[in-house]
């Protein structure tokens, strides 16, 4: 069996796939050297200090929720102390980077939009895909936070269905230790657990809330998926997934972007996430 077949098997049967030597060493480092301009250029430590977090306090505010075509900077709850003020320096304080980096920043721009890229989609059987959203994510040791399980579709929706898939590129070898993937193969055919829909509450405010919690996946069975640096992870929509808390020393940087297949599909208006009429989400194999 050759990789690419092993690879659409692992992807049929599991709900993910791992491909190892996806980036180059030099793509690896671009993309993190970016990173780093990006901090250094873009970041302002004194305003929109917006913590991410994937637990029960969920993100509703217009720095978030208006992040769709811009690059914004999210923190880590732990980066901060009692009194609100940061605890450790700029490069070491940030959840993630979001959510258009895959528009925004050329060299970023150039992965997602890469050769490889499409035609892995090619072969997976998109026929349509458009990227919706992209993110540089830290998970520095010491403060990186643990992503809770979740199935992406959840906050990626379509009508009548979504397809879904997300590609998740390690920048460092991501370990047991330092919080790799972990998933419940085969738990894509399980279909939509949950949704997280925009809605308003008593007061007239916009929030967002899950038609249903879903508590139950805690207590079922992962499989952990370490993986060397410059390796893909393919991720179906439906397959659920987490990751731990960095207990390691290293960081376990990653950059991950989540296409939807448009044909015979319109994106959920209840979505966090919109096409703006600066943005609309580009076509993966026309860009
Ligand atoms: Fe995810």
């Amino acid at each position: 069996m050759d990789n690419l077949t092993k690879v659409l098997q692992d992807f049929q049967i599991n709900g993910y796939a791992i491909i190892e030597d996806f980036l180059s060493n030099k793509e690896v480092e671009t993309l993190k050297s970016e990173c780093k301009t990006l901090i250094d250029k873009g970041l302002d430590l004194r305003e929109d200090q917006t913590i991410f977090t994937t637990g029960d306090s969920q993100q509703t505010n217009d720095y978030f929720m208006n992040s769709g075509d811009k690059i914004r900077y999210f923190y880590e709850s732990h980066a901060f102390n009692d009194r609100g003020e940061l605890v450790v320096d700029k490069y070491s304080c940030l959840n993630k980077i979001g959510h258009a980096l895959h528009w925004m920043s050329q060299p970023f721009k150039e992965i997602t939009f890469s050769d490889k890229v499409k035609q892995l989609v090619k072969q997976i059987g998109f026929v349509e895909p458009v990227v919706v959203q992209s993110m540089y994510i830290f998970k520095n040791p010491g403060i990186g936070g643990e992503v809770m399980p979740h199935q992406d579709a959840t906050y990626l929706h379509a009508i009548p269905d979504p397809k879904v898939i997300g590609l998740w590129f390690a920048l460092e070898d991501a370990t047991t230790e330092n919080g790799c993937l972990e998933f419940i193969p085969g738990s894509h055919h399980e279909g939509l657990h949950t949704q997280w829909i925009r809605t308003t509450d008593q007061n007239g405010s916009t929030v967002m809330k899950l038609t249903k919690e879903c508590n139950q996946f805690k207590d079922r069975q992962f499989v952990s998926a370490p993986v060397k640096k410059g390796s893909a992870v393919v991720i179906n929509g439906f397959v659920i997934h987490k990751s731990a808390i960095n207990r390691s020393t290293n960081p376990r940087p990653i950059y991950t972007f989540h296409i939807f297949e448009q044909k015979d599909r319109v994106w959920d208006s209840f979505n966090w996430l919109q096409p703006t009429h600066d943005m609309p989400f580009p076509s993966l194999y026309k860009n």
